[in-house]
C-alpha cells in the first residue's frame, strides 16, 4: 500500500525536495494535498505532476490565479488559513510534511496532531514557539513527530535501538555559515546577497539568513530539547564546516554515535517519509577518501543569537515564542535592506529585555506573545532605520 503524503509548503525548498523524493518512488508514496503561500505558477506545475485532491494557496489573490491556471482540473482549490487547516487534516493522509516557514506552521501542525496524523517536521519554529504544547498534545494523541531537519534526523537515527535513558549529551553540528571567520567589523557590513550564499546548503531565504547569524542553530537547540526531551545544558553545539557529520549523541558510557552523509536534504526527507524502513535510492553517496573533517567551538560573542536562544530556552514560558517572532521580523527587515546584519541580534535583544514572560503559557498566550513581539519589533526596526 502506498503511503499517503500531504505537504504544507510544497512550493518551498523542503517542499520541492520532498516532491523530488516522492517522484523517485511512485510505488511507495502518493500525494493527497499540497499547499503554498503565493507561488501559483509552481503549485500549478506540482498539481499537474502529482494530481493531489486538494491544493491551497494561503494568499487569496494567488489562489485565484491558481484556479485560472488549473481551469478544468479536478483538484479542489482553496485559499487562506482555512484552506491551510483543511490541507493539514486532509482525510486519508498517513503522514503530513510540515515545511511551511515560520510561526505560520504552528496552527496547522496542531490541527494535524489533534486529528491524529503523524508529522514529518521541517517547520522548527513550531517547536521553538510552542514546544511543550505541541509535544504534550502529540504524546496524548500517540502521534509521531519525525524530524526532517538534518541534525535532528541524525540524532533520531542514532537513537534507534538505544534506550533514551542512556542518552547523556547531544552534539548538534553547525556549518558556521558563510561568515564563520568574519570579524564584528566585517559582519556589520554584510549584505543580504552575501548572507544568502550558504557554503554547503541550498535553502529558503529565512533559514539561510538564520544560518548566517547562527540563530538557526539556536532554534535547533530548542527543537532538539523538545523532540528528544533533553535538558538544554545537555545540548552542545559543535562547528563542523564540512556538514558531513549531521550530529552526534553521547551515551552514559562515553560512547558517541554520529550520522554522516553528503549535505543533501533529500536523505533526511526520504528517511522521514519511509521510516521505519530504509529505501535504496540514487541520491549522491558519501565518499570519505581525502576528506578532512574539522570541529570548532561556536563563538557566542560574534554570533550572540545562539546565546539568546539558550537563554530563552532556560527562561522558558513565552520567551522562545518571542525570540522566534522577533527573529522573523528582523530577518525580513534585513532582507528588505532596512537594517544591517548585526541589527538582527540587536532587535532580538531589545525585545527579549522588554518582554514580560508568562511562565506557563496556554496557546492563546503564545499567540499573544507572538503578536506583541512582532508589533514591538516593527517599532524597534523603525527606530534602527531613522
Ligand atoms: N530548506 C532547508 O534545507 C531546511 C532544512 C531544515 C529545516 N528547514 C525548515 O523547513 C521550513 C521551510 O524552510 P524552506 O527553506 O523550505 O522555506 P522556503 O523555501 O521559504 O519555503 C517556505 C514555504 O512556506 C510557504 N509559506 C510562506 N509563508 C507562508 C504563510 N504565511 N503561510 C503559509 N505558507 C507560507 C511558502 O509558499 P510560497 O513559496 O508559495 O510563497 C513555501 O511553500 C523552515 O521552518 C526551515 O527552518 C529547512
Amino acid at each position: 500500500m502506498k503511503k499517503q503524503i500531504s505537504i504544507l509548503g510544497s512550493t518551498g525548498s523542503i517542499g520541492r525536495q520532498t516532491l523530488d523524493v516522492i517522484r523517485s518512488f511512485p510505488d511507495r508514496f502518493r500525494v493527497r494535498a499540497l499547499t503554498g503561500h503565493k507561488n501559483a505558477a509552481l503549485l500549478s506545475e506540482q498539481v499537474k505532476a502529482f494530481n493531489p485532491e486538494l491544493a491551497v494557496l494561503t494568499d487569496p489573490d494567488s489562489a485565484q490565479e491558481l484556479s485560472r491556471l488549473l481551469a478544468g482540473c479536478s483538484t479542489k482549490i482553496l485559499s487562506g488559513e482555512e484552506g491551510l487547516l483543511e490541507a493539514a487534516v486532509y482525510p486519508g493522509t498517513d503522514l503530513l510534511v510540515t515545511a511551511v516557514v515560520g510561526f505560520a506552521g504552528l496552527k496547522p501542525t496542531l490541527a494535524a496532531i489533534d486529528a491524529g496524523l503523524d508529522i514529518a517536521l521541517a517547520n522548527k519554529e513550531t517547536l521553538v514557539a510552542a514546544g511543550k504544547i505541541v509535544t504534550t498534545r502529540a504524546a496524548k494523541k500517540g502521534v509521531s513527530i519525525i524530524p526532517i531537519d538534518s541534525e535532528h534526523s541524525a540524532i533520531f537515527q542514532c537513537l534507534q535501538g538505544n534506550n533514551p535513558r542512556y542518552l547523556k549529551r547531544i552534539l548538534l553540528t553547525a556549518s558556521g555559515g558563510p561568515f564563520r571567520r568574519h570579524t564584528r567589523e566585517e559582519l556589520a557590513r554584510v549584505t543580504p546577497r552575501q548572507a544568502l550564499q550558504h557554503p554547503n546548503w541550498s535553502m529558503g531565504a529565512k533559514i539561510t539568513i538564520d544560518s548566517a547569524s547562527m540563530m538557526n542553530k539556536g532554534l535547533e537547540v530548542l527543537e532538539a530539547h523538545w523532540l528528544f526531551d533533553i535538558s538544554l545544558s545537555s545540548i552542545d553545539v559543535l562547528v563542523h564546516p564540512q556538514s558531513i557529520i549531521h550530529s552526534l549523541v553521547e551515551f552514559t558510557d562515553g560512547s558517541v554515535l554520529g550520522q554522516l552523509g553528503p549535505p543533501d536534504m533529500r536523505l533526511p526527507i526520504l528517511y522521514a517519509l519511509s521510516y521505519p524502513e530504509r529505501l535504496s535510492n540514487t541520491l549522491p553517496k558519501l565518499d570519505l577518501i581525502g576528506r578532512e573533517l574539522s570541529f570548532f567551538p561556536p563563538d557566542k560573542d560574534r554570533f550572540p543569537c545562539l546565546a539568546y536562544a539558550y537563554e530563552a530556552g532556560e527562561v522558558g514560558g513565552t520567551l522562545p515564542a518571542v525570540i522566534n517572532a522577533a527573529n522573523e521580523m528582523a530577518v525580513a527587515a534585513f532582507l528588505g535592506e532596512k537594517i544591517g546584519f548585526l541589527d538582527i541580534p540587536g532587535v532580538i535583544r531589545k525585545i527579549m529585555d522588554l518582554h514580560q514572560v508568562i511562565k506557563e503559557p496556554d496557546l492563546d498566550d503564545i499567540f499573544s506573545a507572538d503578536l506583541w513581539a512582532r508589533q514591538s519589533a516593527e517599532r524597534i526596526i523603525k527606530g534602527f532605520m531613522s
